[in-house]
């Protein structure tokens, strides 16, 4: 079990390449499953949630091999497997984007309800009722969920849930539709940019999908659907993250190969907080001229701020000196960050999906844990900014979603280093 520690106080600067986006990939390596020929991925982040996504489907039958630094080739069977191996799929709950492929392309599917996590119940609801829709009979049985599916056929639904649409629950239905019979109308569809990018994937597969990155998604299916090659979408909440930590630090550093498009919620956000940003093709430097200001942030879907920087965002807004409100939109139990940043010397009260915070200025170091992988960045942020030295365990967690972060941070100019942690603090976690 590994920890990292972090001399913080040191201004971030010089560049960095941002990586393709982690929740473009994971459904995009699933759609694999609908082809009938193999497809080459590049652009693809190196990080544990890719890895396992791979060995479920290698379980299913789809082989998934590195050919390139960033490239992946995925190779299809038409008649593998339909259980996906259930320690995998409660080790990552986004394994549940398997579903709707499996059941277009094979007729059935099994696997382990994905259940909650740390940031909230995480149920699937929309995801059953846009299969369903579809034709599909899916069972729920204590922690397995089975569903058959003879030809499914295109219909009219509506996504629209409690919290705004369902990122992952409208990439299954998409999926699903992609080979369903007939014309499918998906309302209320999430726009989020990883969503575009599977739609465009699925369409360089051959798929009929209009109205991409609008709420109203219309698939006209296809009898067969064949591999491709495809460049995933850079990253934008690991783009955010450095930004994030650039401004912590009172630093200035130049992100290439990002989308800016992708982040106007962000910069929107951070320049109230008083960062400058600086646009040119295809980069972004970002700056802090003077001391962080306090706002009120609110997460919402895209192309509202997203819930995936509300962790980072709010470690930002503990370093002002002033009374910032941070309501959380989408995941209202996301807030592991905040008892974490408290040993920090933070000051933040939390309600009911939202906290307020008192800025003190200055966090100190301490010895703090990452829950969840955002939660996880927040503490990195907090950290890179704080006085002393700051140990974070649970680095698993932030190896899920951001690739060679160290190697990137000390090229900018941290003092961040990576060990085992001791034993004893070993034990305690496994008991934890
Ligand atoms: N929801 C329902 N019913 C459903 C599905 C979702 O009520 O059937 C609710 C959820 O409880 C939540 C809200 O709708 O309150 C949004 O959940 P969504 O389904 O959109 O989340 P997801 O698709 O499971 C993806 C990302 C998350 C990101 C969310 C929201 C991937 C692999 N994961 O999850 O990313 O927070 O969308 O943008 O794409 C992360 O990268 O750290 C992460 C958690």
């Amino acid at each position: 079990m590994e920890r990292i520690v972090v001399r913080g106080g040191r201004p971030l600067i010089g560049t960095v390449r941002i990586s393709g986006a982690k929740n473009a990939a994971l459904p995009i390596m699933a759609a694999a499953i609908l082809t009938d020929s193999p497809s080459v991925l590049h652009r693809v982040p190196r990080l544990t949630d890719v890895a396992t996504i791979s060995t479920i489907l290698r379980a299913l039958g789809v082989s998934a091999e590195w050919i390139g630094p960033d490239s992946l080739r995925l190779v299809p069977s038409r008649n593998g497997p339909v259980e996906a191996p259930s320690h995998l799929v409660r080790q990552m709950r986004s394994s549940i984007c398997v579903l709707g492929p499996l059941l277009a392309m094979r007729g059935a599917a099994r696997m382990a309800t994905p259940g909650g996590c740390v940031i909230g119940d995480r149920p699937i609801d929309l995801h059953l009722k846009g299969l369903n829709a579809l034709g599909a009979r899916i069972e729920i049985n204590g922690a397995h969920i089975s569903g058959r599916a003879d030809r499914l056929r295109g219909t009219s639904i509506d996504l629209k849930g409690p919290y705004g649409s369902t990122v992952l629950g409208t990439a299954n239905v998409l999926m699903a539709a992609a080979l369903a019979e007939g014309r499918t109308l998906i309302k209320h569809a999430a726009c989020e940019p990883e969503v575009q990018d599977l739609a465009r994937f699925l369409n360089g597969c051959g798929a009929h999908i209009r109205g991409i990155g609008t709420p109203t998604l219309v698939i006209e299916g296809v009898k067969s659907l064949h591999g491709t090659e495809h460049t995933i979408i850079p990253d934008r909440i690991e783009a955010g993250t450095f930004l994030a930590a650039a401004a912590s630090t009172g630093g200035e550093i130049t992100l290439e190969g990002l989308r800016a498009d992708h982040l106007r919620a962000v910069i929107e956000a951070m320049g109230r907080m008083g960062v400058e940003f600086h646009e040119a093709e295809d980069a972004l430097t970002v700056r802090r001229p003077g001391p962080l200001q306090a706002i009120g942030l609110a997460t919402s879907p895209y192309p509202g701020l997203p819930t995936d920087m509300q962790p980072q965002l709010s470690a930002l807004l503990c370093l002002t000196r002033g009374i910032s409100t941070v309501r959380e939109g989408v995941h209202p139990c996301r807030f592991t960050h905040v008892g974490e940043l408290q040993r920090m010397g933070a000051r933040i009260v939390q309600g009911d999906g939202q906290t307020i915070i008192e800025g003190v200025g200055q966090l100190h170091g301490a010895h703090v844990t990452a829950a969840d992988l955002r939660g996880g960045a927040a503490l990195m942020v907090a950290a890179l900014a704080a006085d002393g030295e700051t140990t974070i365990s649970g680095v698993d967690q932030i190896d899920r979603g951001y690739q060679t972060l160290e190697e990137r941070l000390t090229m900018l100019g941290a003092d961040i280093s990576r060990s085992e942690a001791p034993p004893a603090e070993q034990r305690h976690r496994k008991s934890a």
